[in-house]
């Protein structure tokens, strides 16, 4: 993998190229729904408007390769006796898939997450059950599986299970 991988605060220039990786039935059927579908540059705009508006620092990211926004990488962070804990969500342009970006991605905001918000103890995943591939980079970045969340959603009129994986801080 010789891409160049930076993660960094979303522009509103960065709408179009945001549509043109988000917009694929291959990454919307592995996400939750809530996603506008087909998913124009005034979508993309809309978003990015609504990250740029959130207190800092930041907590979702535009992720850049080679100079390009082709994904995006944010946590929620999770409130009342869960405050410790914040959410992970992530998705990448097709045409970017298998190089080893996500891993690497993943590996930077955590770090950047552990750093900005010191309170949380844990950042955690729920991929689909189905989602092998976000499976596999949240054990290569080194997340734990804790937990199989059975029957915990519907995606596509199909009910499935959830995979708990967390990463804890380390200090
Ligand atoms: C999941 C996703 C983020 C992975 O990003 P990526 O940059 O392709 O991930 P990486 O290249 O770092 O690692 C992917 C690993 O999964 C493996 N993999 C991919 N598809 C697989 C499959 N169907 N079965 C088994 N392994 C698979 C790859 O071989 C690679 O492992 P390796 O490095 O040991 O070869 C990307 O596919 C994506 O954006 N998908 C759509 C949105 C999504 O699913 N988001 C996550 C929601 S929880």
């Amino acid at each position: 993998m010789n891409n160049t991988i930076k993660l960094r605060e979303w522009e509103l220039s960065d709408a179009s190229s945001l549509a043109e990786n988000i917009n694929n039935p291959n990454v919307w059927d592995n996400l939750r729904d809530g996603l506008p579908k087909p998913y124009s540059e005034a979508d993309g705009k809309e978003f990015i408007e609504f990250v740029l508006a959130q207190p800092k620092p930041a907590t979702i990211l535009a992720i850049e390769v080679d100079g390009k926004v082709v994904g995006s990488i944010g946590i929620t962070l999770r409130t009342d006796v869960e405050r410790i804990t914040a959410e992970i969500g992530y998705y990448l342009g097709e045409n970017y898939w298998n190089k080893g970006i996500m891993t690497e991605a993943i590996k930077q905001m955590a770090t950047y997450v552990f750093t900005n918000f010191p309170y949380l103890r844990k950042i955690y995943a729920t991929p689909f059950d189905f989602n092998t591939a976000s499976h596999k980079v949240l054990e290569k970045v080194g997340f734990e599986r804790e937990a199989i969340l059975k029957q915990a959603a519907i995606k596509n009129e199909k009910v499935v299970d959830m995979y708990y994986y967390s990463l804890f801080r380390k200090d």
